[in-house]
């Protein structure tokens, strides 16, 4: 099934000087991981914004699970409900504690705060941090804190997981890691999961790849398993 199209969609800056997106038509399937390639510079983070509601288009369409977006009067309402998003830059608060950390996205779910902090707790567990669940993030490692922003990402079943450069800072033994848990969780929830990154190795992993160069698609094809 469908879950996110892209049509024909233009997003320019500077006055139009630059196209970080010139006329991108895509459809991706709900439950798929797919990776999005490419240079710097050639609109990867514009053309992840786009699929998570986080920006919109000078023009074209943004339709996710069939509700077009330039429809929707309140998008961050949207987000918060839909989309599950893991940053390279991971903006944990640092006087809060892991725990906490996590429990954010739980704020307005309207679940009990027992229920709250049993929800947060699977994710840590997941992400291999329960024995850290009590540290502020001061006191973790780059690694580990990139897994509390992947649980932290997580921890409200997000059917869409957006992930840009989720490896880029870590060594190739703690990004395996990360993308194990993105994947385990994917899978486990059917979430739609979709990286973009500069590894080929980690692009691999995906079902399909999405190559983009100045703000076009030179390449979509499935990698062999
Ligand atoms: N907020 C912005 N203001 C002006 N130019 C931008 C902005 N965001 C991105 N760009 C430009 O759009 C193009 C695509 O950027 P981006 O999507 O960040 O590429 P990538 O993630 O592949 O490195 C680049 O030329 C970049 O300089
Ligand atoms: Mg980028």
């Amino acid at each position: 099934m469908e879950l996110i199209r892209l049509q024909n969609v233009l997003k320019q800056y500077d006055k139009g000087a630059v196209t970080a997106l010139n006329n991108i038509n895509l459809s991706i399937e709900q439950g798929s991981f797919v990776s999005i390639i490419g240079p710097s510079g050639s609109g990867k983070s514009t053309l992840l914004n786009m699929l998570g509601a986080l920006d919109s288009p000078d023009s074209g369409q943004v339709i996710i699970n069939g509700v077009d977006l330039s429809t929707q009067k309140d998008l961050s309402d949207f987000r918060r409900h839909e989309i599950g998003f893991v940053f390279q830059l991971h903006n944990l608060i640092p006087n809060l504690s892991v725990q906490d950390n996590v429990e954010i996205p739980l704020m307005d779910s309207g679940l009990s705060e027992k229920e709250k902090h049993r929800r947060a707790l699977l994710f840590i567990e997941a992400v291999g941090l329960l024995d850290k669940r009590k540290q502020k993030p001061n006191k973790l490692s780059g690694g580990e804190r990139q897994r509390v922003a992947i649980a932290r990402a997580l921890v409200n079943f997000p059917s869409i997981i957006l992930a840009d450069e989720p490896t880029g800072a870590l060594d190739t033994k703690t990004g395996a890691k990360i993308l194990d848990v993105l994947r385990f969780v994917q899978r486990s929830v059917g979430a739609t999961l979709i990286i973009v990154t500069h590894d080929i190795d980690v692009a691999r992993l995906a079902q399909r790849t999405i190559e983009i160069r100045d703000g076009r698609i030179i390449n979509d094809y499935y990698n062999r398993r």
